[in-house]
């Protein structure tokens, strides 16, 4: 997210959440303090990245690599893009104490590039320079985005430390798939850095004490974008969603500890980092995936726009105009409703299920009357209800919404972010989970 004047990391009122009174000392220089941790590994450039758009976005960033970081980049990149001296061991400017104050008054600490051997140090706790001494005194929210080669990644003492770590509150953010160093693939990339900051900004949004992150060990299943339905090689029907709310669900699920799985449909926005994305494009792959996903799921929630309608048959050349100048006549056919099937069918007892409805309203009702006869012809537990009568707005990066509730509630979300609107809905998911289903 580029820094503009709205960013609402620069605002008073984010400041103000980022710096609850009675939280640690220092936390009082009126913009987000982050401690951009960086271990050693060659991911180490794109760390550079992420500072810049943390400064940028106003915030006050304290570099502080390890001394095998600095082998992949060095010591006056990091002061120069942050403005300020970079140390790696405790003593240099012992008299302030370091070891301890860079930690206790940061309200996030980030470490991107975690390597194995950070993860291991963090989770066991040892404090043998200036970074794992940070991560033991710092008492705001933790985000480690590992990145390494995927055996290092699979190894049994990495998940050992992984799930200490995440056990303990700490937002490990699982690492992309793709190439790695080497000539090799596999999963250990480091997250796109514009991704990675997303993150931040979504965990410094949610205020700065170690809270809970509440869908930890949870795993949750989004849709997200318009289904489109072949008609000939070349030709389409579809719709417009962009797929941005389905996005911010993932984004915002991540940031509350999630295993997120996104199934998109068409959607031409970069992964959100920590998610897997897996990619569809008619509704009957989008029914199979979100179908297949579901079975381990502890929440589904269906932002996509699924087409409701095929064409009986496509057409295997291209469809040519009629010598007379008649037109085609294209039949359809219905498609699965994913919502209903995933709703009365449920594969894990006890899940959450929430859909999406765009209403307008007609003469047979209001939107609300619409949209509870929906939630209850669906099946499902939340249905987020937009009034769409005064046009829809796709692509936009705002919502407002009202989240119904087939136990009877009802919340009146105004107008706001994607983001806003996605921890709404999250937190009325976790309202509605079973203590006992977690993992
Ligand atoms: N949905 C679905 N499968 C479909 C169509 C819609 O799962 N084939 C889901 C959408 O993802 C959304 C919800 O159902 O969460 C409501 O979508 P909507 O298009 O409003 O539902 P329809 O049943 O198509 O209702 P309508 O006849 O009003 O268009």
């Amino acid at each position: 997210m580029p820094a503009t004047p709205s960013d609402p990391l620069t605002t008073s009122d984010h400041t103000e959440a980022a710096t609850p009174t009675g939280s640690r000392p220092g936390a009082v220089s009126g913009r987000p303090r982050v401690v951009l941790g960086v271990a050693g590994g060659i991911a180490a450039y794109k760390a550079c990245e992420l500072l810049r758009r943390l400064t940028e976005s106003g915030h006050d960033v304290t570099v502080v690599p390890t001394a095998s970081a600095l082998e992949f980049v060095g010591a006056p990149t990091w002061a120069a893009l942050s403005g300020k001296p970079v140390h790696t061991d405790v003593w240099s400017d012992v008299h302030q104490v370091p070891h301890v104050r860079i930690g206790q008054t940061a309200d996030l600490v980030v470490v991107a590039p975690a390597t194995a051997d950070l993860l291991a140090k963090a989770a066991h706790g040892l404090a043998d320079d200036l970074l794992t001494n940070t991560l033991l005194t710092a008492r705001c929210p933790v985000v480690l985005a590992p990145a390494m080669h995927t055996e290092m990644w699979e190894h049994a003492a990495t998940r050992a430390n992984v799930a200490t770590l995440r056990s303990r509150g700490v937002l490990v953010v699982e690492p992309a798939e793709g190439r790695l160093t080497g000539a090799d693939t596999g999963k250990g990339r480091l997250p796109d850095p514009a991704e990675l900051y997303e993150v931040c900004a979504e965990v410094l949004s949610r205020g700065t004490a170690l809270a809970p992150a509440d869908l930890a060990g949870r795993h949750v299943v989004v849709s997200a974008g318009g289904t489109r339905e072949p008609l000939d090689p070349v030709r389409y029907l579809g719709n417009r969603s962009s797929g941005r709310q389905g996005y911010a669900l993932a984004r915002a699920a991540v940031a509350r500890g999630a295993e997120v799985t996104l199934i998109a449909a068409n959607v031409d926005l970069p992964d959100p980092a920590g998610v897997t994305v897996v990619r569809v494009e008619t509704t009957a792959q989008l029914r199979d995936e979100v179908v297949r996903a579901a079975a381990a799921a502890d929440a589904v929630v269906m932002a996509a726009a699924p087409a409701d309608f095929r064409p009986t048959g496509v057409s295997d050349a291209k469809i040519k105009k009629a010598a007379d100048g008649s037109a085609p006549t294209i039949e359809l056919e219905q498609n699965p409703d994913i919502l209903h099937e995933i709703s009365t069918h449920r594969a894990r007892p006890g899940s959450v299920v929430v859909g999406f409805a765009a209403e307008t309203g007609d003469a047979t009702g209001s939107v609300l009357d619409l949209a509870r006869a929906k939630l209850a012809r669906k099946g499902c537990d939340l249905l987020v209800v937009n009034d769409v009568s005064g046009g829809a707005v796709f692509g936009s990066p705002d919502n407002e919404a009202v989240v119904l509730g087939a136990d009877g509630a009802v919340r009146d979300v105004p107008h706001g972010t994607k983001s806003a609107l996605a921890h709404v809905i999250w937190d009325e998911v976790v309202a509605r989970l079973e203590p006992g289903l977690a993992p």
